[in-house]
């Protein structure tokens, strides 16, 4: 490659040259002292469910993906994983399953969160583990959509999950949260941090509140008490600034949600700027995307607003994105316990520059130039700022004058070639005099560092991409352990779990069961019915089938759909052709999710316990179904939705079976 920096010696600090060219030098210094310690790089699963496709790759692939988010000196070599610790509900992308569905219930080996826990300390061992709720099992509010009436309760649920990790999974969870982006309770806050303490879980840190800055952090100077309790304030798309009273805590200061933006060349640079930014403007000293890894149906919310793309488990295809190698910017060359400098800023012509170092004399210098065009962040939008190409001196000072070398490493985002590189690896810079010079484009991020190990690391192109599969079944009995949900379905509320029935005497030993009888204490909007979908989004003519079995005497109904067209927080308002069957004995036929348009009903002799073959067709404008193969109702008129997924799902928060899937699509 060739070669853009170049050594100079520059005498003054700030050289003005005119006619548009301009300079400016920066000391890199820590003979005043270091700045606030530096506590990492992370992502989020979860919040929800948004890890769901993931675990579903055959090898190498799944393996190869962890490699590029989890492995030192590969990719994003992240230092921070954050998870959702399940509370059943809906929480943006999906439900992920309570380690406690019911009061006397506890199971530390549902969803893929242990798992991927497990594998990201598999690959490097000083990963920070954090845990946060978003929703509880409703039974921790006694039935209140509110977790906090019954503090004990709802601590000692919290302090059975980081209990659990260890017990079963020798996984140490070094922080957890509140409730995430709702209210907090100092009450709670006190009693959780006793909690741990009661049960020698001294060391778990406590991140308040997940939200914004304040009022927590007024609580906080007002309340030493909470004080002592709150090791961090972690805020939640900061837009890179933080307010007085939050620095007057002297408490550490996360962005423990940021990003959430479409992961493409512009979502790389508001990643890069954000990660330079949230130091520089807000002393913020840890920042977490939202989220980890998009592996969801991109048509549920915020599709592919993770660090890298990985949503199609059936071909193996994935997308190793710009964020991933705008982390590695900093990952790679500075860890958890290094300090910022002081002498951290702004650059003359816009964009900034960090510094930190290990305190024995290692240097690593982060430069942005990122244009406002071309660092949009989703949330929130930033006031305009301007950036020109520049050249930048950097004069070392302190431990560091002496440092004779620097290695460099290069992203551009180029959007006037449309050829971008990134994190490349360039020739060293040689310093003199302590002294580099950098000529800065618009939209690059830098790295110089005394760091060796550095490396893009690398992977033959994974398969091409494919569409989700035309006929597609599952029976049930081909586990996936160790996960509770069958692969590729989606629960969007309720839980679809494994289930074995030791009892029968076949054909339905091995189940899909929705498992969630009580409404939970939610996060977002979840249906009052229960609904997993599956199957790609674009089908329009299809056949679905699969044998039904409810548990519910009173109420129960279970349901197949076809053309679903919405999920995540948009839940309750959903619209497909489902088709329910009761234990009243009668069937309907609805467009939408809640059962209030109704295409066909009539009598069906179904009951519960017992099995029954459903299956439902759907092509144009028209859909029939067919109750064990004889045919129910047919020709009723499906006007819309257009298009959706396949889906299986209950009538109420209720226990129902689920066997032999299948869906014949066009
Ligand atoms: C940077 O410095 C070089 C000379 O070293 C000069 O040609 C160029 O115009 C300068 N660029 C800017 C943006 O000032
Ligand atoms: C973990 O941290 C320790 C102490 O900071 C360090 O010596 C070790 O190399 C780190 N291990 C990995 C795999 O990064
Ligand atoms: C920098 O870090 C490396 C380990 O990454 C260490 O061997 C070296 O002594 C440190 N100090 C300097 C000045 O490079
Ligand atoms: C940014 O540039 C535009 C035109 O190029 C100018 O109108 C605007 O005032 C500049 N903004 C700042 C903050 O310098
Ligand atoms: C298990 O199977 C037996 C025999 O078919 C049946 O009576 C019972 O209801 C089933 N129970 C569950 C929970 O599936
Ligand atoms: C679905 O069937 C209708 C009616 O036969 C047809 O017009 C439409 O093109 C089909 N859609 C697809 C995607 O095959």
């Amino acid at each position: 490659m060739e070669r853009s920096v170049s050594t100079a010696v520059v005498l003054c600090l700030t050289l003005s040259l005119g006619l548009g060219s301009s300079s400016h030098a920066y000391v890199l210094d820590d003979r005043e002292g270091l700045g606030r310690v530096f506590d990492g790089i992370g992502g989020l699963s979860g919040g929800g469910a948004t890890s769901r496709l993931l675990v579903n790759y055959l090898e190498p692939y799944r393996s190869q993906i962890l490699d590029f988010l989890f492995k030192p000196n590969f990719g994003a070599s992240l230092h921070i994983l954050k998870v959702e610790i399940g509370g059943d509900a809906q929480t943006t992308d999906g439900t992920e399953p309570s380690h406690m569905h019911y009061e006397n219930d506890e199971n530390y080996f549902r969803g893929y969160e242990w798992w991927l826990m497990r594998e990201a300390k598999k690959r490097n061992p000083n990963i920070t583990l954090i845990g946060l709720p978003w929703a509880f099992p409703g039974w921790v509010g006694h039935g209140k959509n509110w977790p906090y009436d019954f503090p004990d309760i709802t601590a000692a649920y919290v302090v059975n999950w980081i209990l659990g990790a260890k017990q079963y999974h020798d996984l140490d969870i070094q922080y957890v949260g509140i409730w995430n982006e709702r209210n907090y309770d100092s009450k709670y806050i006190k009693l959780l941090r006793y909690t741990l303490d009661k049960n020698g879980l001294e060391t778990v840190g406590i991140i308040a509140s997940d939200n914004l800055w304040e009022p927590i952090a007024f609580s906080l100077l007002l309340d030493p008490e909470l004080s002592a309790a709150v090791d961090v304030i972690g805020a939640h798309y900061p837009g890179t600034t933080t307010v007085l009273e939050a620095l007057e805590t002297h408490k550490r200061l996360w962005s423990s949600e940021d990003y959430s933006t479409f992961n493409d060349e512009v979502g790389g640079g508001c990643w890069a700027r954000i990660l330079n930014q949230n130091y520089v403007n807000g002393h913020m000293t840890a920042t977490i995307s939202w989220n980890l890894v998009a592996s969801y149906y991109e048509e549920l919310p915020f599709g592919r607003n993770g660090l890298m793309t990985a949503e199609e488990p059936w071909s193996g295809h994935y997308v190793v994105e710009p964020p991933i190698w705008i982390t590695a910017h900093t990952t790679q060359f500075s860890q958890p316990g290094w300090s910022y400098l002081q002498t951290v800023g702004h650059l003359g012509q816009g964009g900034s520059y960090v510094a930190l170092t290990d305190g024995k004399g290692n240097l690593t210098v982060v430069i942005e130039t990122m244009t406002h065009d071309h660092s949009v962040c989703i949330r929130p939008p930033l006031p305009p700022f301007n950036v020109t190409s520049q050249n930048a001196t950097f004069q070392l000072k302190g431990s560091f004058a002496s440092i004779k070398e620097l290695h460099v490493w290069r992203s551009q985002f180029n959007f006037k070639t449309k050829k971008p590189s990134f994190f490349e690896k360039l020739i060293p810079v040689k310093l003199l005099d302590g002294s580099f010079t950098l000529n800065l484009a618009e939209d690059e991020v830098y790295t110089l560092t005394t760091i060796t190990t550095g490396q893009k690391g690398s992977y033959p192109e994974p398969p091409a991409s494919a569409r989700f599969p035309k006929v597609y079944k599952d029976d049930f009995s081909v586990r996936n352990p160790p996960f509770t949900e069958a692969p590729d379905f989606a629960d969007q509320t309720g839980v679809f779990e494994y289930h074995i029935n030791l009892t029968d005497p076949g054909p339905h030993v091995f189940t899909l069961r929705q498992v969630v009888t009580q409404r939970p204490v939610t996060w977002a909007t979840d249906a009052d019915q229960t609904i997993s979908v599956i199957g790609d989004y674009q089908w329009q003519n299809l056949t679905v089938t699969c044998d039904v079995f409810m548990e519910s005497v009173m109420t129960g109904g279970v349901f197949i759909a076809a053309r679903v067209n919405k999920g995540g927080q948009a839940v309750r308002s959903a619209l497909g052709v489902f088709f329910w069957v009761f234990a009243d004995g009668t069937y309907k036929v609805t467009n939408d999710i809640v059962g209030q348009t109704v295409l066909a009903e009539g009598q069906s002799g179904t009951h519960t316990y017992g099995w029954f073959t459903l299956s439902l067709t759907v092509k144009g404008q028209f859909a029939s179904g067919l109750l064990n193969g004889f045919p129910l109702w047919q020709n009723a008129v499906v006007l819309t939705p257009n298009n959706g997924w396949a889906a299986i799902g209950t009538r109420s928060f209720e226990l129902a079976q689920f066997d032999n899937f299948a869906v014949v699509a066009e």
